[in-house]
């Protein structure tokens, strides 16, 4: 696969080889920014956007063709694993995620299935359509949702702020919360296998909201699962990227499941990150998002900054430290790639 990319260079910053320049890509990349997004959302329903396999090859090609990335991500949503497993999933504007069947005890858990493959299927065919449009140009990157974070939205039934009731549900039934989490686990474990026969080049686990649990709570309930499922991957070449919100304080614990790349919210410094962890562990990030509301100069210095900090580090992807904001001014992220794309160490 690597051997076929005319642009692998962000295979080869997440397998810690040398490059050029840092690979860019950015986190919600196709998305709500772009007007281009809008005209295809304007038509369709979100969810329906993703299981069509023609849509989501569309809306991953937005950036590819518009912002040129170094790498698309396959345009799809974490929860589709949950709602696979039997998760009564919507997505309404301004709301956000919704399950109308939240799971908060044993009876629930015992009803979400594990054999979800076949009602996944319509993102392996997206991938294959991806894949012919991409011709070889750069990598396609797929990905789920980490169990910790999957779980937080079975629990609340939406977007938290506090993750209240998940939090109870980890102190005060252990049992139950281990419960739901195996079985997210091996789905995911699946679903990722899929996404990797499917041809994905690379893939990223989504534990969003870790960011929400102590530290010894990160290892039982999030650590725990994300270890199981990167080991349990048909790697090959396919290089795992670890992402959390958290990440700054985390590393050390993510980077005991092996991952190829940990990727680093914009709290930390990165390069002590980078040095914190064994070699051959890549970091991407993790220029904070909000920095891409400011004027273009800012943008341009602080990109240069990240890379001065940075420089002589193998092994260094650029990305935010989270998504792009529905509101950011398209010409801005433009800007940025093209800051990145036109660096040279
Ligand atoms: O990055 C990309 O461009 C690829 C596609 C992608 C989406 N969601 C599309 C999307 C990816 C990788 C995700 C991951 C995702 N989804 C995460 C993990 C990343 C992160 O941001 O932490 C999480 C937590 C979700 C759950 C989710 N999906 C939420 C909270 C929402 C509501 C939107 C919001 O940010 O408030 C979604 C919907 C969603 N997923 C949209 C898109 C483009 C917006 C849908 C719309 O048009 O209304």
């Amino acid at each position: 696969m690597i051997t076929t990319l005319q642009n692998d260079l962000l295979i080869r910053a997440a397998l810690s080889q040398q490059t050029e320049r840092p690979p860019v890509w950015m986190m919600r990349q196709a998305g709500r920014f772009m007007p281009e997004y809008w005209a295809i959302k304007n038509k369709y329903s979100f969810l329906e956007m993703c299981k069509t396999p023609e849509i989501a090859a569309d809306v991953t090609m937005l950036p590819v063709d518009l912002l040129g990335i170094d790498a698309a991500i396959l345009f799809s949503d974490i929860l589709v694993t949950a709602e696979a497993m039997g998760g009564d999933l919507s997505f309404e504007q301004g709301v956000g995620p919704r399950f109308a069947n939240p799971v908060r005890s044993f009876a629930d858990a015992d009803k979400l299935a594990t054999d979800c493959l076949p009602k996944l299927e319509y993102v392996a065919d997206a991938i294959k359509v991806i894949q012919q449009r991409l011709n070889g140009s750069i990598p396609l990157i797929g990905f789920a949702g980490a169990p910790f974070t999957i779980l937080s939205y079975l629990v609340e039934g939406a977007s938290s702020k506090d993750f209240k009731l998940t939090k109870l549900m980890l102190n005060n039934e252990p049992k139950l919360a281990h419960t739901i989490l195996q079985k997210i686990a091996d789905v995911t474990v699946e679903y990722l296998n899929m996404q990797i026969a499917a041809g994905v080049n690379a893939v990223q686990l989504f534990d969003s909201w870790a960011l929400a649990l102590s530290w010894n709570d990160y290892k039982e309930f999030a650590h725990y699962y994300n270890n199981q499922i990167i080991s349990r991957l048909n790697r090959k070449d396919v290089p795992v990227i670890s992402f959390c919100k958290g990440s700054s304080v985390f590393a050390p614990i993510m980077a005991e499941a092996k991952p190829d790349v940990i990727s680093v919210d914009w709290n930390a410094d990165l390069k002590n990150i980078k040095q914190s962890l064994s070699a051959g562990i890549a970091v991407q990030g993790n220029l904070d998002p909000f920095v891409l509301y400011a004027d273009k100069k800012v943008i341009k210095d602080k990109i240069h900054q990240l890379f001065e900090r940075m420089r002589g580090e193998n092994g260094f992807i650029f990305n935010l430290g989270h998504g792009i904001m529905p509101d950011i001014p398209f010409d801005h992220v433009k800007y940025a790639i093209e800051v990145v794309k036109e660096f040279r160490y």
